[in-house]
């Protein structure tokens, strides 16, 4: 669980700074999106190490992989606290209801139902749509986030990303035996807010950005 959940935490933040190369400029969003495809002239990234195009879908089994495992650790943990602690009085139910129950166990179905959405919204369409005009990158996400509810369910879903981040990560350096002492556990705590804090600015920055108007 806590292996995996660094792992998409890394993914987010390459994400997210390549979101942001939509403040250099359309073109420069495009070229980014297009090099980790190989869709340019140049072959894209690992050419020639690896044939054009394989690195997006070698990646994409990757993280695909990740995320599985990640669910399926959830599901194992979710399960053994049911045995541990049967719903039958309740005491007991209140203790099953921790702050990691309630928030990580909804949290990560949200969070998993919004990556759905916005898979279909972007990485299909774009597939679909490859090789005509509406199919540059920056043009789909300059429709998307020019529409004003968008931005705010991407707001309001980016809370739930940030609030599941933000105890997993303190979650996942504790699994891995960082959380020793009061001093461990200040600076985990700090750093889980700075993470989340940062991922929801860095990642909302520019939504907000097209809706406004600052990018056009
Ligand atoms: C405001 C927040 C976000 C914005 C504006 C955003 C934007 C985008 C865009 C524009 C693409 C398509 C890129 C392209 O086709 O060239 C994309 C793909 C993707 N995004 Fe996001 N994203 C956001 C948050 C997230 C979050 C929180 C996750 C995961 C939890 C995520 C996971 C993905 C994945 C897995 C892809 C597909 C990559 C691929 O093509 O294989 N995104 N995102």
């Amino acid at each position: 669980m806590a292996i995996t959940g660094l792992a998409l935490v890394a993914f987010l933040l390459m994400h997210m700074s390549g979101n942001l190369k939509m403040f250099i400029s359309g073109e420069a969003f495009d070229h980014y999106a297009h090099w980790l495809k190989g869709e340019g002239d140049e072959g894209g990234i690992l050419y020639p190490l690896i044939p054009q195009g394989w690195f997006i879908w070698i990646f994409r089994l990757g993280m695909m992989a990740v995320i599985l495992l990640h669910i399926y650790s959830a599901v194992t943990l979710w399960r053994r606290a049911k045995i541990a602690n049967p719903d039958t009085y309740v005491a007991k139910r209140r203790l099953a209801q921790t702050y990691s129950a309630r928030t990580m166990r909804w949290g990560g179905i949200i969070l998993l139902t919004g990556v759905i959405f916005h898979l279909l919204q972007f990485t299909v369409r774009a597939t679909l749509f490859s090789g005509t005009a509406d199919a540059a990158p920056h043009e789909m996400v300059l429709g998307e986030f020019s529409i004003w509810w968008m931005v705010v369910a991407y707001a309001i879903w980016m809370v739930a990303v940030c609030m599941h981040i933000r105890h997993g990560f303190w979650s996942a350096f504790t699994t891995l035996g960082a959380n020793t002492s009061l001093k461990a556990q200040r600076v985990l705590n700090g750093c889980a807010w700075v993470i989340a804090i940062l991922l929801y600015i860095g990642f909302m920055i520019m939504p907000v950005a097209v809706l406004t108007g600052v990018l056009n």
